[in-house]
């Protein structure tokens, strides 16, 4: 293999980057192996990791042979210790929270993914702050639950974070270009910014009547008709939950306030959000609905490398529109906004309850609507209070889910009765 690593960089040879995929089996993990397959002189693939796709993460492993594979779930793990062994593999196996955290920190890492959906990817995406990596973070819910720490925590290491949802990373492009640390270091007023406008498609059900709501399909809320994504954030698309999830990590990337950021409709998905600066100028990153993109700017940033994505075509583009978001219809917006200004574990409560419900819903257990009524209740059930540490927001997140889980059974016996 012809890999420079850190002695190359010191001998002044142009250095591989060493690359952490966590979540690589996902809908970004895969998307990011696309990406890197197109640029084997920049980057190696030294990790990968599952939850329980282990057949996935075996062929990764064989088109890519990196140093580690993590397994988060135990249950596969001799199997695939075997299979690795079998096609002659050099593959080390971990497993657990552990492996997640040593692929992170490691220290021939340069470059992590963070693309592990929910709270499970909070412990280790923070090992990769903590370690000073190039971090990109996809995994939005650690930013709405630990938004603070997690902020802190980049101050604190030498870490540079870069935003991968493609909203926040259109903002980051959109910024003047000397604001390239993102957090405290961010200051809207100074750079003469007027205003953040987030963009979001509305989902599939932006004109669905109200009264078919109720009858949704997993199916049918999986199916977005721009992106192609997780089940879980497909769904947060449909209650546009994920664009509630979005203010909160826009107010920690960017340091402002919910109050900076106006939410707008455009349900070609072509502007992926916008920057108004206090002259009025309005600066909009666009493209294709296509991960890589955002992909690639975040991995060769501050250079700029090919991603695989098509130009877009003006000639067959019929028209941009833009509208406000319908709170009625989509409630999950004001619940975001109300637990983004409540701050304390308004946020953490709001993460988890709609990861409950989501599942529940997934499952079939519980109907679309219900989802943010789990919600709703869940955030009135809790109590207010400002976790100061890793454990305290773990254990908010813990007791979160029972209640949100009580209040699943609770719609399912009333929908049996
Ligand atoms: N997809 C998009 O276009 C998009 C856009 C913007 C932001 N994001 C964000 O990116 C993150 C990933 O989204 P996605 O759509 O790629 O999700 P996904 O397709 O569901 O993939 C999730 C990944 O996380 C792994 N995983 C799931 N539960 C885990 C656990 N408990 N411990 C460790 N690993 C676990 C999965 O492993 P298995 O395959 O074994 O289940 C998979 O590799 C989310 O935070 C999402 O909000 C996604």
């Amino acid at each position: 293999m012809n890999i420079f690593g850190k002695q190359g960089e010191a001998l002044g040879q142009t250095a591989k980057q060493f690359v952490s995929v966590l979540g690589s089996t996902g809908s970004i993990g895969q998307s990011t192996l696309e990406v890197l397959s197109l640029h084997p002189e920049r980057f190696h693939l030294f990790a990968v990791s599952a939850n329980t796709r282990a057949d996935l993460l075996l062929s990764q492993c064989e088109q890519w042979q990196p140093e580690y594979a993590v397994l988060r779930s135990k249950e596969k793990a001799e199997w695939f210790e075997q299979s690795l062994r079998e096609k002659g593999l050099q593959t080390q196996l971990l497993v657990g929270s552990e492996g997640l955290d040593f692929i992170a920190g490691h220290e021939s890492v340069d470059i992590v993914m963070a693309a592990i959906v929910g709270a499970a990817g909070l412990q280790s995406t923070l090992s990769a702050v903590d370690a000073g990596k190039k971090v990109l973070l996809a995994n939005k819910e650690s930013l709405v639950m630990a938004g603070a720490l997690f902020m802190h925590a980049v101050e604190q290491s030498a870490a540079v974070l870069l935003p991968i949802d493609s909203e926040h990373n259109a903002i980051f492009q959109c910024l003047p270009s000397n604001d390239s640390q993102l957090g405290a270091e961010q200051n809207l007023l100074r750079s003469g910014i007027r205003k953040i406008l987030l963009t979001g498609s509305g989902g599939p059900f932006r004109t669905l009547p109200l009264n078919q709501f109720a009858s949704v399909t997993p199916e049918q809320a999986c199916t977005h008709p721009n992106w192609s994504m997780g089940k879980k954030i497909s769904v947060d698309s449909a209650t546009m939950m994920n664009k509630g999830l979005e203010l909160i990590e826009a107010c920690w990337l960017f340091n402002c306030s919910p109050s900076d950021i106006e939410i707008v409709v455009h349900p070609q998905s072509v502007i992926h959000s916008m920057v108004e600066y206090n002259d009025g100028s309005v600066l909009a990153q666009m493209g294709q609905p296509d991960m890589r993109t955002p992909i690639a700017h975040a991995l060769a940033w501050p250079a700029r490398v090919e991603s695989g994505v098509d130009s877009l075509n003006w000639s067959q583009m019929s028209g941009l529109t833009f509208e406000s978001p319908d709170e009625h219809r989509f409630p999950a917006l004001r619940l975001a906004r109300e637990a983004a200004e409540a701050g304390g574990n308004a946020p953490i409560v709001l993460n988890a309850a709609n990861e409950v419900a989501v599942e529940a819903f997934l499952q079939t257990l519980i109907p679309f609507t219900a989802i943010i009524e789990v919600v709703q209740h869940t955030l009135e059930k809790i109590p207010f209070e400002e976790p100061m540490t890793l454990d305290a927001i773990q254990a908010i997140d813990f007791q979160t889910r029972d209640v949100a889980n009580a209040c699943c059974q609770t719609f399912q016996q009333l929908s049996s009765s």
